[in-house]
């Protein structure tokens, strides 16, 4: 490992712990109209939730529609119990909200806005009984451990319980740069490089070398990058046509 990679991750602990990035600073003055969700994170006095400020506005894009509806939704990674709190706020009453989370402390919170589950997010049975509790899973936010294992063996599970036109999501992908993280920049099993297989996978029909992670192959509408988030898209993919229409 580099010696700048070292002492990036040495300064590590949690979400901007890292020398250079901002962290815990003032809601900041923005150009644009604030969204829900950042209304609900910089108004928040309840329990802490603990997010990139960037993340916010993504949130509402793919949460949005979801809005007021039955939704179920799990969040792999409660902590302190801040982020289920404000799912609950922002999607309403009728959505069925679980956490999970290695940590037994957080079963402290199951009943609050969510329900709460104690276990690992690397561990196929829990994650499945999980989600037999929920009735189903329409929309995944893993913001877990963030070791590429473990977010791909809750993807290699969870992804093909996901409904159609659901959402799996997957945040602090800069963790994939990290060698404690399992990461490294292209180092193959960082889960970013999985990503990147998944766009090979999407277009599977113009190669040939077919599709290489099964857990999303042939219902994988779309992936949505941004920095240190992926938004996968479940869909069941029908192989592409076209048409010319009009006069030559
Ligand atoms: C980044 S925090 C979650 C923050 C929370 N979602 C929020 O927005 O405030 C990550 C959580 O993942 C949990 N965690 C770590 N490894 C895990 C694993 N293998 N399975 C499930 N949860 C894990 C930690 O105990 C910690 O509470």
């Amino acid at each position: 490992m580099s010696s700048v990679v070292s002492k990036l991750v040495a300064r590590y602990r949690y979400k901007g712990g890292i020398a250079g990035f901002a962290h815990d600073g003032d809601r900041p003055a923005s150009p644009s109209a604030s969204t829900a969700v950042e209304d609900l994170f910089w108004e928040n006095e309840g329990p802490v939730v603990h997010k990139w400020h960037h993340y916010l506005p993504i949130y509402d894009r793919y949460l949005g529609p979801w809005r007021g509806r039955p939704v179920r939704m799990l969040e792999i990674g409660v902590s302190r119990g801040g982020s289920m709190a404000l799912w609950r706020k922002f999607l309403g009453p009728e959505a069925v909200l679980f956490g999970i989370d290695i940590d037994p402390a957080c079963a402290a919170f199951d009943g609050q806005a969510a329900q709460v589950r104690i276990g690992s997010q690397a561990d196929p049975e829990f994650l499945r009984k999980v989600v037999a509790e929920m009735g189903g899973v329409d929309i995944v936010l893993d913001d877990g451990s963030h070791v590429s294992r473990h977010i791909r063996a809750s993807l290699d599970v969870l992804y093909p319980l996901v409904s159609e036109g659901g959402l799996y999501m997957i945040e602090d992908l800069h963790a994939c740069y990290w060698r404690s993280y399992g990461g490294g920049y292209r180092r193959p099993g960082s889960f970013l490089e999985t990503v990147k297989t998944m766009i090979d996978d999407i277009h599977h029909r113009y190669h040939d070398q077919g599709e290489h992670i099964p857990a999303t192959a042939g219902h994988l509408g779309a992936i949505h990058v941004y920095d240190s988030m992926v938004v996968l898209e479940k869909m069941t993919v029908s192989p592409p046509r076209h048409s010319r229409r009009g006069r030559e």
